[in-house]
């Protein structure tokens, strides 16, 4: 396994519209596990192909949910995490809910920046799972969230393109910002 280099806006290869994957093959095994190793290090909860410069229908998540309720008095190096990762390869939303939700969102090729997008609350979503076999299920919470903003990364499409044209280049603007911060 390998932790993969992340492409980060505005790097015009995240604007790709990423293919189909016909034949699920060794290779798509190899790169998913790699996916995998790459977001837990990130650390993120979703990650799909075209971030690491792979322009197929593919996307990981996994919520990491804290296995006790965090509180104020948790010590942040002993939380622990339960791992529930999930693959989605050639996933379709089927329908979605007219009920919005809101979510402050972030993004691995969009480091450390944090907006609210609104997005159907409730999803049905049809996908091929790592054994090739396709799954339906309906989602709602933080994983319909996580599942359009990766499907989003498909169509060559980032969560800032949901705000106004102001606040993304606000965003991005910050980005940069940071990016030279960190580079001096
Ligand atoms: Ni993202």
């Amino acid at each position: 396994m390998a932790i993969l280099p992340i492409i980060e806006a505005p790097d015009a290869r995240l604007r790709t519209i990423s293919k189909p994957v016909e034949t699920l093959t060794d290779d798509h095994r190899t790169l998913i596990a790699d996916m995998f190793e790459t977001m837990y290090d990130a650390p993120g909860i979703g990650l799909a192909a075209v971030q690491v410069g792979v322009a197929e229908r593919i996307l990981v998540i996994d919520l990491q949910r804290p296995k006790e309720p965090v509180t104020e008095d948790s010590d942040p190096e002993t939380i622990e995490y339960v791992r529930e990762p999930r693959v989605f390869i050639n996933p379709e939303i089927i329908w979605a809910s007219d009920e919005l939700s809101v979510y402050s969102e972030g993004c691995l090729s969009v480091p450390e920046q944090f907006a609210d997008v609104d997005r159907p609350a409730r999803v049905r979503a049809r996908w091929m799972d790592e054994a090739g076999v396709v799954q339906e299920a309906e989602m709602d919470g933080l994983l319909a969230t996580c599942l359009q903003h990766e499907m989003d990364h498909l169509n060559g499409v980032l969560f800032i393109d949901h705000l106004s044209k102001l606040k993304r280049d606000m965003v991005l603007k910050k980005l940069e910002k940071a990016r030279r911060a960190k580079a001096a």
